[in-house]
């Protein structure tokens, strides 16, 4: 097999010198090979339909381990053998989805929530297709839409947030310099979702409050959004972290932090307000959905 990391290489390039044609092909969720499936937040049933169907006709189903609820595993893969990721490399990983789909398998690769969300899918692609495997995406339901059914609000709100960020904290993998979270916050408008972030929450309002934001800015954290055991904690940025500490979730939950949280202080759409049912003059703007 060809080092993943030379794989990754050659794809990079070979997207400087054109855009791949299946791009053009109306693949969101269609194509041919492997597909790289969003298996939703958790609850079997946010699945998508075609993600269902292509597990359920699986031979072998890589799954992301305890992000993927087993109850889904159980539901809709009985008929497959399923194969956690967790603690499996590329080099482990890539030959297993080559030689089940070389061998004439029917192949699946389940990530949780929605694979373009931290998911390392692409290099996993990127490596499959180095090897003549050719792989597809079925997008599903990321945590942070999850969570914000949950709390029964929306991202973006009129009047409250226009902007959604989908971001993680500083740590391991990320450098102090390279976590906006204070950014996103100081914008005022925005909806934070921080994913990768349940064992850092005190640490993260921490620096919020050091950067002088106001403490009592809404947040909140879903554990398990849609999960049988789902819990919601609620706060601001002053209070949040020591409730994250006594309910002692270190993993698995979505921090949201802004006014749209509670769902206060918006104003109503313009497209229940007529404006929208009276057209664009000019049709430069799309309404709100
Ligand atoms: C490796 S990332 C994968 C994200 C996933 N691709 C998605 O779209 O939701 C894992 C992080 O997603 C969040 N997460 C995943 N499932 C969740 C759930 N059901 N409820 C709350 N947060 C969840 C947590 O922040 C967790 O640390």
């Amino acid at each position: 097999m060809t080092d993943p990391q030379d794989a990754i290489d050659a794809a990079a390039d070979a997207r400087e010198t054109g855009t791949d044609p299946r791009v053009y092909e109306q693949t969101a969720g269609n194509g041919e090979g492997i597909p790289f499936v969003g298996a939703g937040p958790g609850d079997p049933g946010l699945l998508t339909v075609t993600g269902r169907d292509l597990v359920e006709s699986a031979d072998l189903v890589v799954h992301a381990g305890s992000l993927v609820n087993s109850e889904l595993l159980a539901a809709y893969c009985e008929g497959a053998e399923t194969v956690s990721s967790i603690g499996k490399d590329l080099e482990e990983l890539v030959p297993l989805m080559r030689d089940a789909y070389e061998a004439g398998d029917t192949v699946v690769r389940l990530h949780s929530g929605d694979p373009a969300i931290y998911g390392a899918a692409l290099e996993q692609m990127d490596a499959l297709e180095h090897e003549g495997v050719p792989t597809y995406i079925v997008p599903g339901v990321t945590s942070a839409f999850a969570a914000s059914a949950t709390m029964r609000t929306q991202l973006t709100l009129n009047e409250v947030a226009n902007h959604v960020a989908f971001t993680r904290p500083q740590g391991t993998t990320l450098e102090p310099e390279d976590d906006h979270i204070s950014e996103f916050v100081g914008m005022g408008d925005v909806t934070t979702c921080i994913y990768l972030g349940t064992h850092a929450v005190s640490e993260t309002m921490d620096r919020l409050l050091a950067d002088g934001h106001d403490p009592e800015t809404p947040v909140a954290v879903v554990y398990h959004a849609s999960w049988p055991d789902e819990e919601v904690i609620e706060g601001t940025i002053a209070t949040i972290g020591e409730r994250v500490e006594e309910a002692g979730y270190r993993a698995s939950a979505m921090v949201v932090v802004g006014d749209a949280v509670g769902g206060e202080d918006y104003e109503r759409s313009y497209l229940y307000g007529g404006w929208a049912n009276g057209g664009n003059s000019d049709g430069s703007q799309e309404a709100d959905d």
